[in-house]
């Protein structure tokens, strides 16, 4: 049985219907401060608590037989992260140990971890592979940054084997339109846009039109949903098989600039999307592009999304389906 910590969040609600329906058995813990209940499958038990909480852990892996735990919980807003940056470390790193002592206590010992590309900070070399040097540039990064560091030390003195994944942009939703993305508040690039074809908001900003890129807005690397999924599944799989503990980019090796996205979105849902210029944000890096080579090689990953259309058709089916 494998534990998924934010199982009610996006990438985790996703993972937790994969799982299901590949012969898994998930259970959910996730204290719903971003997440929705609605998005956990019908069948899986919700464990409605925090992942810091000690006492609650010791009872859940008392309870269920579980073998691995696969770990989305955290908070995700960069710029929160730099005004509030406890909130971060605290829930990001340090609940994170929580569950890991308690995975000692309870003799589990594999762990799937949702890192991130943030952990890299500013691009030296794009794309990026799993040995560029990691200089997180805020706090959110860092926090996943730590995470990774205490993951290293603790293979190396306990029992425990790990796989962190980096991911670059996660994004659609279920192809079938039952579950999507939904953040509140949303600061993703494709819900909001989706969002203002809608008519549910005027615009779009575009922050930074002067960047070194063809089109002068900034590239980013999206990844399907159900691609993350099934490198979840794999990392698991390479643990359970006795597979020593590793990290893995996933991203899609694709760049798309804010510009190419809209221009997508527009020729998916058929509609305007109107664009309003910004200045640059601080911190947002011209081009973030993963090499995922590793994970194709070596956990045998084949993303089956292969252009940004066909996310994006994922995406706008669950805006118009939208129940959470
Ligand atoms: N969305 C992306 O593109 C992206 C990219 C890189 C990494 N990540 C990482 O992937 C993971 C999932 O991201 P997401 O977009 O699904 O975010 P999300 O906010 O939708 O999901 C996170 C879930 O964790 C839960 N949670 C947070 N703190 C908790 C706690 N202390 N105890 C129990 N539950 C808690 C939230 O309620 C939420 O349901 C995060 O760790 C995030 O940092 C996401």
């Amino acid at each position: 049985m494998i534990l998924v910590t934010g199982g009610a969040g996006y990438i985790g609600s996703h993972f937790v219907l994969y799982c299901k329906e590949h012969g898994e058995q998930p259970i959910v813990l996730d204290n719903l401060v971003y997440g929705h209940k609605e998005a956990v499958p019908a069948g899986v038990p919700l464990i409605v608590g925090d992942m810091g909480d000690s006492k609650l852990l010791d009872e859940i892996f008392t309870r269920y037989p579980i073998d691995a735990v696969v770990h989305f919980a955290a908070y995700a807003y960069v710029g929160e992260s730099v005004t509030d940056p406890a909130k971060y470390y605290l829930n990001n790193t340090v609940a994170t140990l929580a569950v890991l002592e308690a995975m000692r206590r309870h003799g589990v010992s594999n762990f799937i971890f949702s890192s991130t590309c943030a952990t890299y900070g500013n691009p030296i070399t794009v794309p990026m592979d799993e040995n560029h040097p990691q200089a997180p540039i805020n706090p959110y990064g860092q926090s996943k940054y730590f995470v990774e560091q205490i993951l290293k030390a603790y293979s190396l003195a306990y029992k425990l084997k790990f796989v962190a994944l980096r991911y670059f942009n996660a994004a659609g939703g279920d192809p079938e339109g039952r579950i999507g993305e939904s953040h509140d508040p949303e600061t993703h690039l494709i819900p909001i846009a989706l969002q203002v074809a809608q008519g549910k908001r005027p615009h779009i900003s575009v922050f930074g039109t002067d960047y070194d890129t063809p089109d002068g807005t900034c590239i980013r690397d999206y990844i399907h949903i159900l691609d993350l999924a099934q490198a979840h599944q794999l990392a698991l799989k390479l643990l359970r098989d006795g597979g020593e503990s590793s990290i893995f980019n996933l991203g899609s090796e694709q760049g798309y600039s804010v510009n190419d996205v809209l221009n997508i979105c527009e020729k998916v849902t058929r509609r305007t999307i109107k664009r309003v210029n910004e200045p640059r944000r601080a911190g947002d890096p011209p081009r973030l592009v993963a090499s995922a080579s590793k994970a194709r090689t070596v956990l045998g990953w084949a993303p089956t999304f292969q252009n940004l259309d066909a996310i994006i058709e994922t995406a706008w089916k669950w805006e118009e389906k939208r129940h959470y």
